[in-house]
């Protein structure tokens, strides 16, 4: 399996945005994740141009948790998305580029009174509200400084995404927004509309994560507008402003097929255009907010492979230099990946293996894969980790977080730095009366 750019090149070497795997781990050192640049514009552009062409007005929002630097709000920036961002680190990290506030969309299901102070400050476009809590903060907040804040209100509509319990979030059982079943959400469209210094501007749904289920979305398009004609025949308050969230999923093996972008655009269209002509209702401003589908391929991490130890007609390990720090998906969600031996892309296969990875832990990174023979020294790339795992990262066992390189037409630069064995004493401090030894 070969995404985005990668290719094998005349050594058999692993190839990604013209340059060479093996000679990226030699130079940048490993583990090291490497972005595809093309690959991450080429979704961007494919999600706008999918969009563009169905409706009237829309918005691409980046899902910035799936993977939030510098670098890359600045490509989302170019590429006319939005930034859905979810904390002050995140808020911080886009404002700091100079990202347009307007196109930002703040999210969580419990903001702080900092963040959302810090919203205000910088006049972002949406605030998602997610609770009846929240709307009380931030009309009291907004009425302190005499601003009008615009917000959706997040509700959840109750669907099944079929897909991992951990990353569904659209079931009636979540912690995020509120509920049309248990009707939480249109007495949070009220008291929006009652507040003076909220301006409610529509409405917000993310059904979960990885969905291959393209009903799911369609389900998710239908009961939306259904709530958008709820909203309109108890209040007169008609919505202006639609957004799906995000969760398409992206291949990780193989066998994974996931829906393309367009096929997405178009299951979410054709609802949506024959409801609101049904019902009578002008079509929203349709918003969605991709993070894993644009980043996810254009990822992949690189590793040296330390240990290859047999155990005679049980299993092969063969640990790598990084591990549960720099990608947990495995350890918290039975996460599956593709590898490809850098320096060995061409190899024929030579049997299975299990990856594991340094940490004091089981920490597995990948069962049972089939690949060429393996020595000491072998760079692994394992591919579609774009999305979740730089952003997921930790110091576990103290190991500093890998360094991140952008790639694009043979040219690799360091959007990250990787971390210092320093990095990891700077918010150390020994008490006083530690300081004898
Ligand atoms: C509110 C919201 N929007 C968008 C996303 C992005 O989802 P995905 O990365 O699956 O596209 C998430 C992810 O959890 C989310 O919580």
């Amino acid at each position: 399996m070969l995404l985005g750019t990668q290719r094998i090149n005349y050594r058999g070497h692993l190839e990604v945005g013209g340059c060479d795997t093996a000679e990226l781990a030699q130079r940048f050192g490993t583990p090291l994740y490497v972005m595809d640049e093309q690959c991450l514009r080429a979704m961007c552009r494919a999600y706008r141009a999918a969009f563009d062409k169905r409706f009237r007005e829309s918005l691409v929002i980046l899902a910035a948790k799936a993977f939030i630097t510098l670098a890359m709000c600045r490509i989302a920036d170019q590429e006319g998305l939005g930034l859905d961002l979810s904390s002050a680190g995140e808020l911080h990290t886009g404002l700091h580029t100079g990202f347009p506030p307007e196109r930002i969309f703040l999210h969580g299901n419990n903001k702080s009174a900092a963040e959302l102070e810090m919203a205000l400050d910088a006049g972002v476009g949406r605030i998602v509200v997610d609770s009846e809590a929240e709307i009380e903060l931030l009309q009291r907040m907004a009425a302190a400084r005499g601003a009008t804040a615009d917000v959706l209100v997040r509700v959840t509509p109750g669907i099944d995404a079929h897909t991992h319990t951990y990353i569904q979030a659209g079931q009636i059982d979540s912690k995020f927004g509120l509920g049309i079943g248990t009707h939480q959400a249109l007495p949070a469209v009220e008291h929006v509309l009652a507040r003076p210094n909220l301006r409610l501007r529509g409405l917000h749904c993310h059904i979960g994560s990885q969905v291959f289920a393209i009903e799911s979305f369609d389900l998710a398009a239908r009961m939306m507008v259904d709530f958008v004609r709820e909203v309109r025949e108890a209040t007169g308050y008609v919505v202006e402003e639609l957004n799906l969230g995000g969760g398409l999923g992206v291949r990780y093996r193989e066998a994974d097929h996931p829906p393309s972008v367009d096929d997405y655009a178009e299951t979410i269209s054709r609802p949506l255009h024959e409801q609101c002509e049904r019902h009578g209702l002008p079509e929203p401003k349709v918003m969605v907010e991709p993070g894993r589908s644009i980043v996810g391929e254009a990822g992949l991490t690189l590793y040296t492979v330390g240990v290859v130890k047999d155990i005679p007609g049980v299993r092969t390990y063969v640990a790598v230099d990084g591990g549960m720090s720099d990608n947990p998906r495995p350890a918290l969600y039975q996460a599956q990946y593709q590898v490809v031996v850098a320096n060995k892309a061409a190899w024929p296969l030579d049997g299975k293996v299990t990856i594991a990875g340094k940490h004091c832990e089981t920490d597995t990174l990948i069962s049972d894969i089939e690949v060429p023979e393996l020595a000491v020294g072998d760079i692994i790339a394992v591919q579609t980790t774009g999305a979740y795992n730089y952003s997921m990262a930790s110091n576990y066992n103290r190991l500093p977080r890998p360094a991140v390189v952008l790639v694009c037409d043979g040219q690799a630069d360091v959007i990250v730095e990787r971390e210092t064995l320093d990095d990891l004493l700077r918010q150390d401090r020994l008490p006083q009366r530690l300081e004898s030894r």
